[in-house]
């Protein structure tokens, strides 16, 4: 049995408050003094039905709350649903001798971080906890630090963030590439995190539903995917999606694919959906940074409709530049605007190692009758793995900003805030809703 929430890098007598509600004494017993052991841990309340849970949680703001699902006024899943909305800073594990697929979905629709069968042994309910812990903290210190604020800073604060729901600018950036493998991924994770800073909030949709790689390559593991999105797509909440959707570490939020290929079947049924549940929630957002699959199927193409923004990943190769051909065409029989496109090379060899095995910038621009507006260099593809292994984008992996592939992903950004925010390019202003208007100056 471990003790110290081991490399966490916060002193020992930090504990993970924690909050059990259960109807039941003897399990709420029973949880307790299997806690007891741990150092890092400490049960600061319990309660026993849904209503007492709420009422504590306001009260004592514990960093986890253990929860039953099946409670006599008030179950676990309203009361999670209601902490989530007062106490997001609580992060709530479900508990339930029913351990099947639709109770884990119920529970992590109603804001649930994690799932645990009853009866529970130490070691699954040890490592949830300190999981989620860990999982919860950008959520967690975004509220510590209001509430170390002044009232009045922190009234401001509050209100800002109430502002902020809603009333987003919602540019919508469709990462695609009609050929695999050209860095789509690659370049939709870095791009989204390098959109990210004080006040933007960023959310990234993986969109490749069969293989998509988003939640590989930022090791979130999240049991609300596109599939539990497309159940209520129809009268989907934007602030219950942002309470219920995956956090990365760095604070960006992840739609992930479904976990496995034919899962999105289901989905395939209904192409327009993933479109759908961004159009839905886009106001939540500043930026929302789709990845791709290279299929030109109705579900990118539902996508690429509703994109103020189209990043198209092209490398100097004959048969990238010769597909990329394809769809610019198609673009242009959708009459999508030429600036609504923007062209990223992938991939490029130094002049010196081409050799004349790939098509030098020029040539493609000319070919393509478009201006290549970022151009990234091939990079040694250990730094990727690692970065991917490390769970964190290339952008956050590398400190040094001005090396490849980071530098361009921040020039990537900086190209698409200028072009969507900037004056005088009010791309797809007739998709906006005339009454909200859009753009990130009108908040102010
Ligand atoms: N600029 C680059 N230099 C070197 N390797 C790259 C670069 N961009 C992407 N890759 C590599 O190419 C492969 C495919 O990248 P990925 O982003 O998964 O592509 P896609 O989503 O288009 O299939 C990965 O192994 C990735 O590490
Ligand atoms: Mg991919």
């Amino acid at each position: 049995m471990s003790s110290n929430a081991k490399g966490s890098g916060e002193s020992k007598l930090q504990q993970i408050t924690i909050l059990l509600v259960d109807d039941i004494p003897e399990t709420r017993e029973n949880i307790k003094k299997l806690l007891a052991f741990e150092s890092d841990m400490k049960v600061v309340g319990v309660a026993s039905n849904g209503r007492e849970g709420l009422e504590q949680a306001s009260l004592l703001k514990p960093n986890i709350i253990i929860m039953d699902i099946n409670m006599p006024d008030m179950d676990g899943l309203q009361a999670t649903s209601m902490i989530n909305k007062s106490v997001p800073q609580s992060a709530v594990i479900m508990m339930s001798v029913q351990d099947d697929a639709d109770y884990m979905r119920r529970a992590m629709l109603a804001g649930a971080r994690d799932f645990l069968a009853k009866p529970v042994n130490i070691d699954d309910l040890t490592n949830t906890i300190r999981t989620v812990y860990k999982n919860h903290e950008p959520i967690r210190k975004q509220y510590e630090m209001s509430s170390a604020m002044t009232p009045a800073d922190a009234a401001r604060v509050a209100q800002a963030l109430e502002q902020g729901i809603g009333e987003r600018a919602g540019n919508i950036i469709v990462v695609y590439s009609p050929q695999g493998g050209v860095g789509i991924t690659t370049v939709a994770t870095g791009l989204a995190t390098s959109l990210m800073k004080k006040g933007v909030r960023v959310l990234l949709v993986d969109a490749d539903l069969q293989f998509g790689d988003v939640a590989t390559f930022l090791a979130i593991q999240s049991q609300i995917t596109t599939i539990e999105m497309a159940q209520d797509a129809d009268d989907l909440d934007p602030e219950h999606f942002d309470n219920v959707v995956a956090t990365h570490p760095s604070g960006l939020k992840v739609l992930v694919a479904p976990q496995r290929p034919e899962m999105a079947e289901e989905l395939f049924k209904r192409p327009g959906v993933v479109a759908q549940i961004v159009s839905k929630v886009r106001n939540n957002y500043d930026y929302i940074v789709v990845d791709t699959s290279h299929a030109l199927n109705d579900v990118n193409l539902a996508l690429l409709d509703i994109a103020h923004k189209i990043v198209l990943v092209t490398t100097p190769s004959l048969p990238s530049v010769k597909n990329t051909k394809f769809v610019l065409d198609l673009f242009d029989k959708l009459e999508y605007d030429a600036p609504r496109t923007m062209l990223v090379l992938n991939k490029v060899y130094s002049e010196r190692d081409r050799r004349g095995a790939t098509l030098a910038r020029d040539r493609i621009e000319q070919f393509l009758k478009r201006q290549v507006s970022v151009e990234i260099p091939v990079v040694d593809e250990r730094m990727i793995m690692a970065a991917i292994l490390k769970g964190v984008p290339v952008t956050l992996a590398e400190r040094d900003r001005s090396k490849p592939p980071v530098k361009q992903m921040y020039d990537m950004a900086k190209v698409l805030e200028e072009t969507l925010n900037g004056e005088g390019v009010p791309a797809l202003a007739e998709l906006k809703d005339e009454k909200k208007g859009g753009g990130l100056f009108r908040r102010s």
